[in-house]
């Protein structure tokens, strides 16, 4: 069972980009899609809606969300502002079929969804947006895809248009009080090292390190105004997020027992245990966890 904590001989899966799906569970997976729409709700929730307060929305007229899953964010965005066109682009056909389905129930005419990956050349002309939106990226991104990324975004967006990233650098978990929890967290962020997607400086570090890298990486772009702002979801029992993230946690971990076991640093027989002990944790009516986040704002210059 503690065999992950021990340094091991493991394979650099860094080699295994670009060929195959970066996505570290099965983009196609109705099951993943289903949780990505209950994640959109959760998280633009602890987020206090669809823009930060400090966004001129009069200016924005033109929005891409990058990475757009089922397209939840796009679609409210779109219904709330029917002045705004917005445009989502993800690499999963079978959410985007769901995405335009939705939108198309409800008559929306300013949304539209588009497959593409994220981490090669974005199909838009220059100065095509007012702003940028990306969520979780982190799921999907290589290290080295960032610096290329933010640039792309800077070249499709207008000048004084607005990039917002957020992300996290412990998927879903952040610090709770079940010891499975944490030793599932660990696997997954030294998997990620291992991979090539962490910015952690050692393998054995339990978080990503990414979050206080894209500051960094927008400035080097060029952009000004940064701005960021940190979030956090209460999961423990009797909090707001307890049953939304729970049930994250739970879906999430089962999808990404593959991508977990593939290196070799945890059996399947290793993770599925943890993944028992997890489910037994969070029904505790003692449970505690806080999962934090981060938006980076940032203005390309006029
Ligand atoms: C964790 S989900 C985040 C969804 C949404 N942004 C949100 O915050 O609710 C990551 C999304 O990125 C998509 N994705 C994975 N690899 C991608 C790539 N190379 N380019 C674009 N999207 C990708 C997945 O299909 C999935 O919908």
């Amino acid at each position: 069972m503690r065999s992950f904590l021990r340094k091991r001989e493991v394979k650099d899966m860094a080699g295994i980009h670009p060929q195959e799906n970066s996505y570290v569970i099965d983009k196609e997976s109705a099951t993943e899609m289903a949780r990505l729409i209950d994640l959109d709700v959760m998280i633009t929730r602890a987020m206090g809606g669809h823009f930060p307060p400090e966004i001129d929305l009069s200016k924005i007229h033109s929005i891409l969300d990058v990475g757009c899953g089922p397209g939840g964010w796009a679609t409210e965005v779109a219904f709330a502002h029917r002045d705004k066109q917005i445009v989502g682009v993800d690499i999963s056909h079978a959410m985007l079929q769901y995405a335009r389905e939705h939108a198309r129930i409800q008559g929306l005419r300013n949304v539209a969804f588009r497959v593409m990956d994220a981490t090669e050349k974005l199909d838009f002309p220059d100065e095509s947006f007012d702003m940028v939106n990306a969520r979780f990226m982190v799921s999907f991104m290589w290290k080295g895809a960032w610096t290329q990324f933010i640039q792309e975004c800077k070249r499709i967006t207008r000048p004084g248009g607005i990039i917002r990233l957020t992300d996290t650098d412990v998927p879903g978990v952040g610090s709770t009080n079940s010891a499975a929890l944490d030793k599932l967290s660990v696997i997954m962020t030294r998997v990620y090292f291992i991979t090539g997607r962490s910015f952690c400086q050692d393998e054995f570090g339990n978080h990503f390190g990414l979050t206080p890298m894209l500051s960094g990486f927008l400035k080097e772009a060029g952009y000004t105004n940064i701005r960021e702002t940190p979030f956090m979801l209460n999961y423990s029992v009797g909090k707001p997020g307890y049953l939304g993230n729970t049930r994250n946690l739970e879906i999430a971990f089962l999808l990404l027992q593959q991508f977990l076991s593939k290196p070799g640093i945890a059996t399947k027989e290793e993770i599925e245990q943890l993944n028992q002990q997890i489910q037994i944790d969070m029904r505790n009516k003692d449970f505690r966890g806080i999962w934090p986040f981060m938006s980076v704002i940032a203005q390309k210059p006029t």
